[in-house]
């Protein structure tokens, strides 16, 4: 069996390590109800961050404003100092059946976002050819959606969110449509991109097995109006496989998680 090697003093990202993304004293109300607060967090370039908390406590809201999908009422996200519509970040929904357009064939739905930044055609055929080999995607891409297996479709639109090379990528529930055997070809997928490029994750997943499985910290959040409860670090080297969920690192950082979201649920 292989050793897994855990440096003990690492307890978390390198706080020397650039941030990509950064939140001050962000509010957002929805009506009369207060979702956040003088939210505040700081998202480190090249680091995999999962998002748990309990439900509706406005983790889908949170990478939405990131992505600059929806707006906000006070506070800043700043790309390094610069707005979203200046950051290069990929996204990808929780329903794929929904996220892909279903009249272009699956090459064509991953080149899209190279075409609205004005590639040419050679050159967006260069970068699919690069993702495809890069994933070993063995499938042929001039199929459109619903010929492909949903697993396949969920892949299909991971590579539009990374064809443009983005700084960060947000996944919402990216596994919810999928079933198991799909997740685990996800997963393993999502590591391979995550491990060959320097590229910030952040994934919200509703099942803590995954949250922690993949990411290198775990941010744990509050009830409304909603805060920053912990930051828990899970440093497995990566890739993670079979074996990390009998690590006891593992065991011990979901123990960790599980406690924190029990106790803010009783509240
Ligand atoms: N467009 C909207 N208009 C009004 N209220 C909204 C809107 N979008 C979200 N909300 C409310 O804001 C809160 C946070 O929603 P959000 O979907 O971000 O939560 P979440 O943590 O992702 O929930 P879940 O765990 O169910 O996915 C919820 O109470 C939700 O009902
Ligand atoms: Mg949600």
């Amino acid at each position: 069996m292989q050793a897994m090697v855990i440096d003990p003093g690492f307890t978390g990202p390198n706080k020397a390590t650039p941030s990509v993304v950064t939140l001050t004293g962000l509010c957002k109300y929805f009506g009369t109800e207060v979702i956040y607060e003088d939210f505040n967090f700081d998202f480190k370039s090249g680091t995999f961050t999962s998002i748990f908390g309990p439900n509706g406590c406005g983790k889908s809201t949170l990478i939405n404003m990131m992505a600059g999908l929806i707006p906000y009422d006070r506070g800043q996200i700043l790309y390094d100092g610069r707005d979203v519509s200046q950051a290069n970040i990929g996204y990808v929904f929780q329903n794929y059946r929904e996220a892909l357009f279903p009249w272009w064939k699956a090459y064509e739905n991953i080149e899209y976002p190279l075409k609205i930044r004005g590639m040419s055609a050679s050159q967006r055929r260069q970068r699919v050819n690069e993702l495809i080999d890069q994933f070993d995607i063995k499938f042929d891409l001039n199929r459109y959606p619903y010929e492909f297996s949903g697993g396949q479709q969920q892949l299909i639109s991971i590579l539009r969110a990374l064809a443009p090379n983005p700084e960060i990528v947000f996944l919402d529930e990216p596994f919810s449509a999928l079933d198991y055997e799909m997740t685990l070809f996800i997963r393993e997928k999502l590591q391979t991109i995550f491990s060959q490029n320097n590229i910030a994750m952040v994934l919200v997943s509703h099942d803590l097995e995954d949250a922690v499985f993949l990411a290198e910290q775990i941010l744990m959040l509050s009830k409304r109006p909603t805060q920053v409860v912990d930051v828990v670090p899970f440093t497995l080297p990566y890739p993670r496989n079979d074996r990390t969920v009998l690590a006891p690192e593992f065991i011990e950082a979901k123990r960790r998680c599980l406690e924190i979201f029990q106790q803010e649920v009783r509240k």
